[in-house]
């Protein structure tokens, strides 16, 4: 059996398809979402998991219609806003991956405020990916350490997994113990691709509005259950 998920990751899919399921407006979905972002935060807080890291904008989320982009944008601003005192509350850390330059100002501003003000809570560390995108962040690392390599900074000899990791978004993460998506849908989506190398993977069919606090419980029980062998076999585990 495992140990609970030190750091858990969730694709969070289908407020679209929610908000078309109740004949309702794309943004009702997303404002759903929102809510359901509290609940599972809370009920994570309450199992013990040390990282949660949320997939809340990538960077391909921009070829969405323009109004659908604005309403997300607000809804992240209003969402920091009113969770604010929550997180202190529960002792969260909140911080951030992405290129947060490409973010509307008020986000950026938003969430710099949010983090600074969390900065020293000691509990759950929530990471939101925001304009992020897995491909983007290697070759932004590939590129910093090629820059060093040039300027002999660092000798290509030298470079190794953690020269990597030093340059990724994702530096101070550990490597992903579950990584959950909803709504059925069966795939990475550019997310967090060096960090789940040993991933777990659970797909639900469950969409994102309405996953509960018990879906995640469910998540993190089968989890525990698998088996991770890192490359080796069953019985070299158990011996
Ligand atoms: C995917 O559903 C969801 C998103 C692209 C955005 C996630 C945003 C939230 C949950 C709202 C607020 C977030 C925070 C962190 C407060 P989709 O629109 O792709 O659904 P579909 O595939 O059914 O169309």
């Amino acid at each position: 059996m495992n140990k609970q998920p030190k750091h858990v990751a969730i694709i969070m899919d289908g407020n679209g398809r929610w908000a078309n399921l109740q004949g309702k407006l794309r943004v009702k979905g997303h404002q759903q979402g929102a809510r359901t972002v509290r609940d599972v935060v809370e009920e994570a807080t309450n199992q013990g998991i040390e990282y949660l890291t949320l997939y809340a904008f990538s960077t391909d989320n921009w070829s969405r219609p323009k109004d659908e982009v604005n309403i997300l944008m607000k809804l992240l601003v209003n969402s920091l806003k009113k969770e604010f005192s929550r997180l202190v509350r529960n002792n969260i850390r909140l911080q951030s991956i992405g290129n947060l330059d490409g973010l509307p100002t008020p986000v950026k501003d938003e969430l710099i405020y949010v983090i600074k003000k969390t900065k020293n809570n000691t509990g759950m560390i929530l990471t939101l990916a925001l304009n992020y995108g897995g491909k983007e962040e290697l070759t932004e690392a590939m590129k910093a350490i090629a820059f060093k390599v040039k300027n002999s900074i660092i000798s290509p000899e030298k470079v190794d997994e953690s020269t990597i990791i030093e340059h990724l978004y994702t530096r101070n993460l550990p490597a992903v113990d579950l990584l959950i998506r909803t709504s059925g849908e069966e795939r990475i989506s550019n997310f967090l691709l060096w960090h789940i190398a040993y991933a777990e993977l659970y797909f639900v069919k469950t969409l994102w509005p309405d996953f509960k606090k018990e879906d995640l419980r469910k998540a993190i029980e089968d989890y525990t259950k698998r088996e991770r062998r890192f490359g080796k076999t069953s019985q070299q585990l158990t011996s």
